[in-house]
């Protein structure tokens, strides 16, 4: 280490694997883990990124792009920017401020925050701390019940849609989780304790202040508190392997306002949900943290748009790093992306501030790709900018 890193001088960031490194530094390392890494082998991990690497552009020159918008509408809402946050579980583990810190960052960035179920900061205190559109992402669990509360907890907080997770049936396995020995909440013992020393600062927030849990199920265990232990085994439990199509019709039943599918991989699958009444589908293999061995996303998005034609909205996530992917994206049919771990790495930067610099790094970088491309709007983006 230099001197210079020494005595706390960093370069800022320039991009988001710049932020990654980041985080990397500020959090311990089973927690950077839990965040950053994929399941079994990686595999699907990897090519997230290489399949939007595999994608050449093809540019127009000579067009006039002294004015450039990237707005999108998606599900009827205006959006500065064609990138939304995706659910992720716990986010108080990256930084103190957690979902209502990247909700407040979605809507200063003019985008859709998606709270996850699994989040540490419940359906109505984001809805409270943030004035931008929320969607709820929910699984349907094993007690219908359960499930149903969430639907109306969601209506009344004023959620815009759910969105409805498929991939899910069990917990993909992450070995880095398991060889780091994670538990939720974290817990620095045997070899890991010099991890957790050398990161006073988060210790210090996260294991010594007001404890990280499953906020949206205080309660749910009587006699057991709301601990992250307690709850953590009732959303494991609720966790459903019986799960199938006939529990997308319930929802479609049970909710009136927009309904996404998310963790379609097929033409097949994406054809079903459209069949049943989803609104919009999110390509999506959970960010190569369940099934290992899945494709990257990108490269079935194209037959996806085309077996769904205008039927559906079809958005994508997993992998997206740079603005150039959210480029690819949106020409091979994909209206909006959505990203979870750069959120989740600018939380750890810097919190709220973090998240979106993040998020203004993307649109930064969609609107320099624009320029080199020859597309003043992303919305005339289409298929003949990449080269087959
Ligand atoms: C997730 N993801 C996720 N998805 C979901 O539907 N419900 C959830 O609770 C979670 N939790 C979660 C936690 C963490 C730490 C991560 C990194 C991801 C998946 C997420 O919504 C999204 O599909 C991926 O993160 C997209 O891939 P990238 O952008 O992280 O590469």
């Amino acid at each position: 280490m230099s001197l210079l890193q020494r005595v706390g001088w960093r370069r800022p960031p320039a991009s988001v694997e710049d932020v990654r490194a980041i985080a990397r530094r500020r959090l311990p390392r089973p927690v950077f883990d839990f965040i950053d890494g994929g399941a079994e082998d990686e595999v699907t991990l990897a090519d997230n990124r290489a399949g939007f690497e595999r994608f050449r552009f093809q540019p127009q020159a000579l067009t006039d792009v002294s004015v450039r918008s990237q707005r999108v509408t998606v599900l009827g809402l205006e959006l500065e920017l064609p990138v939304l946050l995706a659910p992720a579980g716990l986010a108080r583990l990256a930084h103190p401020g957690g979902e209502v810190a990247a909700a407040r960052a979605a809507a200063a960035a003019g985008t859709v925050f998606t709270l996850s179920t699994a989040a540490s900061a419940s359906i109505e205190e984001v809805a409270a701390a943030s004035k931008g559109p929320l969607w709820l992402q929910l699984y349907v669990w094993s007690d219908r019940g359960a499930t149903r509360d969430l639907v109306a907890r969601a209506d009344a907080a004023g959620y815009h849609s759910l969105c409805f997770t498929i991939d899910v049936p069990m917990s993909g396995q992450r070995e880095r989780d398991l060889r780091n020995g994670l538990t939720i909440p974290p817990r620095p013992a045997g070899s890991t304790l010099v991890e957790y020393a050398r990161h006073p600062a988060w210790v210090r927030h996260a294991l010594l202040g007001s404890p990280i849990t499953f906020a949206n199920f205080l309660g749910a265990t009587p006699g057991q508190g709301d601990g992250a232990v307690a709850l953590g085994k009732y959303v494991n439990s609720q966790l459903n392997p019986s799960m199938s199509w006939d529990d997308l019709q319930w929802l479609r039943e049970t909710w009136q306002r927009p309904l996404l599918v998310k963790g379609v991989m097929t033409a097949g699958d994406a054809r079903r949900a459209v069949d049943l009444g989803a609104d919009a589908l999110i390509v999506s293999n959970h960010g190569g943290r369940q099934l290992d061995g899945l494709p990257a996303t990108v490269d079935v998005l194209a037959e996806i748009v085309d077996a769904v034609g205008d039927r559906a909205e079809v958005l994508l996530d997993s992998g997206v790093r740079r603005g150039a992917d959210v480029v690819k994206a949106l020409a091979l049919g994909a209206r909006a992306v959505l990203v979870g771990r750069p959120y989740l790495y600018g939380l750890a930067m810097s919190g709220e501030a973090g998240a979106l610099q993040v998020l203004r790094m993307l649109a930064a970088e969609i609107d320099r790709v624009q320029a080199l491309l020859g597309v003043p709007d992303v919305r005339s983006l289409h298929p003949g900018f990449i080269r087959t």
